[in-house]
């Protein structure tokens, strides 16, 4: 697992909110489109209801899909009911890196072990049921931001650990 880049990538109101009632609660297609680029020809982990939402295979993805209730594998969708069946399955297939799409459930699971994040802070407030766990940004460092017209893509890398042999 450990040689298996994990790259949680999310669309994230100024107040955390990423979803509502198991919906995007904003459409952005500079942002769609920046989602797309970046996950093109790769693997992307998705929780259950995050898949159900988006409704479909996205195309020239493979889709792995984290549920304990469902398991109909079809092309380029497969269903996984632990997390490291999937990181078995990425080092089995040698696939070096895994894009994380969330949703909540999966994105609190997963952030403690990633080492990167691609953050698109939507300018604006919004209301909804889902957060991003902000709180543990401290965790990652800034590398670099990239302003857009309603929203900023904020890419953060894992902070080293400082040795504790280290004096
Ligand atoms: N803004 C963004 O970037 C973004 C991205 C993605 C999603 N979202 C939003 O987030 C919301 C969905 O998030 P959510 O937290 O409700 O659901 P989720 O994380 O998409 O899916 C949760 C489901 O995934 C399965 N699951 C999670 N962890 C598992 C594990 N360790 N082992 C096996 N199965 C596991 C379970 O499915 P079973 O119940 O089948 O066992 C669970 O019910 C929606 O509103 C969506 O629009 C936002």
């Amino acid at each position: 697992m450990e040689s298996i880049r994990k790259i949680i990538i999310a669309s994230i109101s100024k107040n955390g909110i990423i979803g509502n009632q198991n919906k995007m609660v904003w459409k952005i297609p500079e942002e769609i489109e920046h989602f797309k680029r970046t996950t093109i020809d790769n693997y992307i982990l998705m929780g259950r209801k995050t898949f159900e939402s988006i409704g479909k295979v996205l195309p020239n993805r493979t889709s792995l899909v984290l549920s304990k209730t469902k398991a109909e594998n079809s092309k380029n969708l497969y269903y996984f009911d632990e997390i490291f069946k999937v990181f078995s399955f990425l080092k089995e297939n040698s696939i070096p890196k895994i894009y994380i799409i969330g949703g909540e459930a999966v994105f609190l699971q997963t952030i403690d072990f990633a080492d990167e994040l691609i953050l698109s802070f939507v300018k604006g407030i919004y209301s909804g049921d889902k957060v991003f766990p902000m709180n543990k940004l401290d965790d990652f460092e800034l590398i670099s931001s990239e302003e857009k017209t309603q929203f900023v893509i904020n890419k953060f890398v894992r902070k080293q650990q400082i040795s504790r042999n280290k004096k």
